[in-house]
């Protein structure tokens, strides 16, 4: 095989069998195959695109270009969630303690935040002592004694995104369904669970702006995880505001523990409820979609959920107190309260400004080796269709240095637009795909 044939064969439109997607894959990770060449492959791919089937073979064969996490060795139900990033969206830390306490093992590895979205290990280090990097037999050992653990993922997991990713988003290769949907499923198939359920986010602090285009990843990524026998569904649900209140690491960490204490209600919570019910309901844990769904509230408001995240965090070496005061949370120097120039409703929030806003105070990184402060971040006080008063607070900035304060609030004010008129509400969830 020659990797030029395979290059122009794509070019000029045609299909490409499983074996040539298995070559220049396995090239690509082993070096016999250059940067350039492959950059040239992927734009052609996004130019001329990748069939459903081509789709599952690239995604197939980058799942096995490294470790596959064999869980067979954990008794029940092994689940996985993940959600495509958003701001404030820290479903997870929710979704994922609920699901457990209703008796489903939930192993999940997860992710470092870029850019406006955050990632569910900076949140989860910012409790005091919690670990990340534990090993794979202690990960096994956890999610069969306590029902969960988070782990970062590990070095030899899919390699083959880790090279691919990298290299998209320096040759304007990113936005592609079909390259998203290998990406996101070699990693999710890799990670051995039976159970997954997508949150495939839509609006202005998604990837995906357009609910259509959301449903088309959505329906792309489960019909590769039905051809690798998963049991699988995705949510298409709304970010055209933040999902929660708060964005920054220890805040969000908060937050999610105020909803498992059954002192914080919203969206969110919504969200995460959906979640782990179709979590439950794709297990077979319950007969239908509302059975599901009165399981996953009745596991929160008994507070089972919360002593699963508290059991996690104790076996990761965390300090489980912060579950019952999250003071114990590190804190911010100073609370900054951010006030409305003018009148009226709230009529549409920029969700990525507000993700890069919180950035410049130190909760999020522009480079991948930058360094977060876990304290700091934004709270949010007012949501789209709330309407505001000249000199009301829109939300508290959380701080401890004040260096690019005034940018990241000009920044956070100029994402809230307010108008005379009441808007109409975007639904929550928009569609269930499986
Ligand atoms: N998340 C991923 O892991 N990969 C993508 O390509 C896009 C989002
Ligand atoms: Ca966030």
């Amino acid at each position: 095989m020659h990797f030029p044939e395979i290059l122009l064969k794509k070019r000029n439109g045609g299909r490409l069998s499983a074996a040539e997607i298995d070559y220049f894959v396995s090239g690509y990770v082993k070096g016999t195959i250059p940067d350039y060449q492959m950059s040239a492959l992927l734009m052609a791919i996004w130019f001329v695109g990748l069939n459903d089937t081509e789709t599952a073979e690239l995604t197939f064969a980058m799942r096995d270009s490294g470790e596959t996490i064999d869980l067979s060795g954990i008794t029940g139900m092994k689940v996985d969630k993940h959600s495509t990033g958003g701001v404030a969206d820290t479903t997870t830390l929710i979704t994922a303690p609920i699901a457990a306490a209703c008796g489903l093992k939930v192993a999940k590895m997860s992710g470092r935040g870029l850019g406006h979205t955050g990632g569910t290990i900076d949140k989860l280090e910012s409790i005091p002592g919690f670990r990340t990097d534990i090993s794979m037999h202690r990960f096994r050992e956890i999610v069969d004694h306590s029902g969960m653990s988070i782990i970062g993922q590990t070095r030899e997991l899919v390699p083959a995104d880790k090279l691919l990713y990298a290299l998209r988003g320096t040759t304007g290769t990113v936005d592609n369904i079909s390259l998203i949907s290998s990406s996101i499923m070699s990693k999710k198939l890799a990670s051995g669970s039976e159970t997954i359920v997508l949150d495939v986010k839509t609006g202005n602090g998604a990837f995906m702006k357009s609910v259509k285009d959301a449903e088309r990843l959505a329906r792309v990524m489960v019909a590769i995880g039905q051809k690798a026998g998963k049991k699988i569904a995705a949510l298409v649900t709304d970010m055209n505001q933040p999902l929660g209140n708060a964005v920054g690491n220890a805040l969000e960490v908060r937050e999610a523990i105020e909803i498992l204490q059954g002192n914080h209600e919203g969206d969110l919570q919504k969200v995460s409820i959906a979640l782990s019910a179709q979590l439950l309901y794709l297990s077979g844990l319950a007969q239908d979609e509302t059975a599901a769904t009165k399981a996953a509230i009745e596991a929160l408001e008994s507070g089972r959920a919360l002593e699963q995240l508290a059991a996690m965090i104790k076996a990761q070496r965390g300090e489980p107190d912060v579950c019952i005061n999250p003071d114990l949370l590190p804190t911010a120097d100073r609370l900054e309260p951010i006030v409305s120039e003018c009148s009226g409703y709230v009529t549409d929030i920029a969700t990525d400004e507000i993700g890069l806003a919180a950035l410049l105070l130190g909760a999020g990184r522009v480079k991948k080796t930058d360094i977060i402060d876990p304290a700091v971040g934004i709270w949010l006080m007012k949501r789209v269709g709330d309407y505001v008063e000249k000199g009301e607070e829109l939300a508290f900035f959380h701080v401890n240095s004040t260096d690019r304060l005034e940018e990241a609030r000009l920044r956070f004010i100029k994402a809230f637009r307010l108008g005379k008129l009441q808007p109409t509400q975007h639904p929550m969830i928009y569609t269930t795909i499986s």
